[in-house]
């Protein structure tokens, strides 16, 4: 017997990437609803070699379903995700609105996948900002042998962490420089995308931070150790699909480059691709469609006791949002639901 699963968002960017990855990864599906906003109903969508024709959220009855995963942005979420849990079907969700709230886990497999257990006071279990997840993964092992103290990280962030709206700015935008017959003003992002970058990534706060950098200092104390501070620079690039990170990290005791090399390779869920040569690094668009956090540029950083840099890249629709909910899905199985 397999689980009854719901994807909410099931139109969107990352809804259709987690029916994509249900299906790879031969989830237990014994029946799935795909589910968006009432515009969307009957829109065709896939799952693996079927198709399944998109159910409106407002009328549908989650009694007797087992696990809804949810993409549906936090307003949507705020009304729909309590009444999922009350029916008794888990959410794993990936807004940011249940992430801070201390009866919710925040999981990101790799790291905290104990974390589990706490998912029954609300029935709901939360997935990190696209940034933050591929960021901790690869910080996770590292925190282990050489505990980590700081962490200065600037995003290289693709259009598609701002949803399908924000792939077609660019899209519009790139072709209007061709052919400026048309305009297509700033919408989704605060200015022009195509052949530019933005460092603001959601709303000022007000110590000059964006809410975006602050949820990746708040979201990695949370995951990995509260202890780890975290200052972060989020800029929005215009590249489709995969986020790029640069990050200099601080650690209490010595560790050597070549000895974080061999630890970052034996960890999961990274790939190591780091020759000193041309080209001997990974790009965003190398990581589309893969699962993995790849590393590459590691190396000391000489200027404080015990540094290291690195080059973060992965694919935000997957690890960053749709493949994290669904392993967070494959452990709530095996741990907790215990079907399949
Ligand atoms: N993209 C990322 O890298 C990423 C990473 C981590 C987390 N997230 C989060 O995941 C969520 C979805 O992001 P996305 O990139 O997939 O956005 P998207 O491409 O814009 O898709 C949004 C989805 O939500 C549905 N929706 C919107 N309003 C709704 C409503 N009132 N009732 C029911 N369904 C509604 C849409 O359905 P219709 O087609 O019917 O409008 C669509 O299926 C957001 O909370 C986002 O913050 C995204």
């Amino acid at each position: 017997m397999g689980y009854r699963v719901v994807v909410a968002g099931a139109t969107g960017n990352v809804g259709r990437e987690m029916l994509n990855i249900l299906a790879e990864r031969q989830f237990p599906v014994d029946e799935i609803a795909a589910l968006a906003s009432r515009r969307s109903l009957g829109t065709e969508v896939s799952f693996g070699d079927k198709t399944l024709k998109t159910q409106d959220i407002d009328t549908f009855d989650f009694t007797g379903w087992d696990i809804a995963l949810f993409a549906i942005g936090s307003d949507a979420t705020k009304k729909y995700a309590p009444i999922s849990a009350k029916a008794g079907c888990v959410v794993i969700d990936n807004s940011s609105l249940y992430r801070y709230d201390p009866d919710v886990p925040l999981i990101v497999p790799e790291c905290n996948a104990d974390a589990i257990h706490g998912y029954s006071k609300k029935n709901i279990i939360a997935n990190p900002n696209c940034s933050t997840a591929q960021m901790v993964v690869a910080l996770k092992p590292l925190h282990d042998r050489a505990r980590i103290k700081r962490v200065v990280v600037s995003t290289y962030q693709s259009v598609s962490g701002a949803g399908k709206e924000g792939m077609d700015e660019l899209w519009d935008q790139t072709k209007a420089v061709y052919n400026p017959v048309t305009d297509v003003p700033p919408a989704k992002f605060q200015k022009q995308i195509a052949f530019n970058v933005i460092p603001q990534i959601d709303v000022f706060m007000e110590d000059g931070s964006t809410k975006e950098e602050w949820k990746m200092m708040v979201e990695t104390k949370k995951i990995l150790d509260p202890s780890i501070k975290v200052t972060a620079t989020c800029v929005r690039v215009p590249v489709f699909v995969g986020h790029s990170e640069s990050i200099n990290i601080e650690f209490e005791d010595h560790l050597d480059e070549d000895e974080a090399r061999d630890i970052l390779r034996e960890a999961p869920g990274i790939m190591v691709i780091d020759k000193r040569e041309p080209g001997g690094y990974v790009s965003p668009i190398e990581c589309v469609g893969d699962y993995a956090t790849f590393i590459s540029r590691i190396r000391q950083d000489s200027t404080i006791d015990n540094g290291l840099n690195l080059w973060c890249v992965s694919d935000n629709l997957r690890k960053g949002a749709a493949l994290n909910a669904v392993q967070i899905a494959e452990v709530l199985g095996r741990e907790v639901l215990k079907k399949g």
